[in-house]
């Protein structure tokens, strides 16, 4: 690869798989046993707000049962010890990264351990449950909900991922399926820009065709083995 500074990383839930919290797609995904569109979308917490809240209240428990693993690690040392340009963009909505150390890190699906009011669009910590109806302490309205994007909904920060795309020269997918837009066209973006693109994944994603360079594996080998070849540059 030809020499690089400045780099932005996308991952997605392959990277916290190791850490014991369940994908979205394939055997044993989320989207096995739920369907979309009954837990992520505006209109599933229009018509059952129960049922969705409990959805991500129950996530929101299984993360205090895990810890970040030695992908998460590599990147918060990454973070650390890369003296250029980094953004880790996750489309996870664990909070692992930040338990790893890592600083330079956006969420753009949103958080479990934040809620968002409907009426006022402010949002707060929030470590346990949430139920519907749940007071806003900004506004008053009983209208907190989980922090989660929903499909339709647009995600977090895209004017500052697509600035930060257009100027990267090294841009780097982990542990997501390309099946969801607008991450999933991430790599095209950055191509056009003229970066150079290596995705890390299990296997074969998406838009596996889109990258220069494709290594599978599980992340908890090729994120630490990726980040010393950085570092050691
Ligand atoms: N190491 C590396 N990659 C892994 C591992 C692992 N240990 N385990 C699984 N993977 C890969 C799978 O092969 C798959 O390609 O991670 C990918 C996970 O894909 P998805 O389950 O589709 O998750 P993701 O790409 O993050 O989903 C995108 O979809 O429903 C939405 O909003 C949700 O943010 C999510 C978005």
């Amino acid at each position: 690869m030809a020499d690089y500074r400045n780099i932005v990383i996308l991952t997605g839930a392959g990277i916290s798989a190791e850490s014991g919290l369940a994908t979205f797609r394939g055997p044993g995904g989320l989207w096995e046993g739920h369907r979309v569109e009954d837990v992520c979308t505006p209109e599933a917490l229009a018509h059952d707000p129960a049922l969705v809240h409990r959805f991500y209240d129950l996530r929101r428990a299984a993360l205090a049962a895990v810890a970040p693993n030695a992908a998460h690690a590599a990147l918060a040392r990454l973070d650390a010890e890369w003296p250029g340009e980094l953004l880790i963009v996750t489309q996870n909505v664990d909070d692992l990264h930040e338990r790893a150390g890592t600083g330079r890190l956006l969420h753009m699906h949103g958080e479990l351990t934040s809620a968002l009011c409907a009426a006022c669009d402010a949002r707060v910590s929030w470590p346990g449950d949430l139920p519907p109806k749940t007071p806003c302490a900004a506004c008053g309205a009983p209208a907190l909900r989980p922090d989660i994007v929903f499909f339709g909904e647009m995600p977090y920060q895209m004017e500052r991922i697509e600035r930060a795309l257009a100027a990267c020269d090294l841009f780097v997918s982990i542990g997501t399926s390309g099946a969801v837009y607008p991450a999933a066209g991430f790599v095209q973006t950055a191509r056009h820009y003229g970066a150079e693109t290596l995705e890390l994944n299990l296997e074969p994603s998406g838009g596996s065709g889109w990258f220069g360079e494709s290594r599978l594996g599980p992340a908890g080998v090729l994120v630490p083995a990726w980040v010393d070849e950085v570092l050691a540059r």
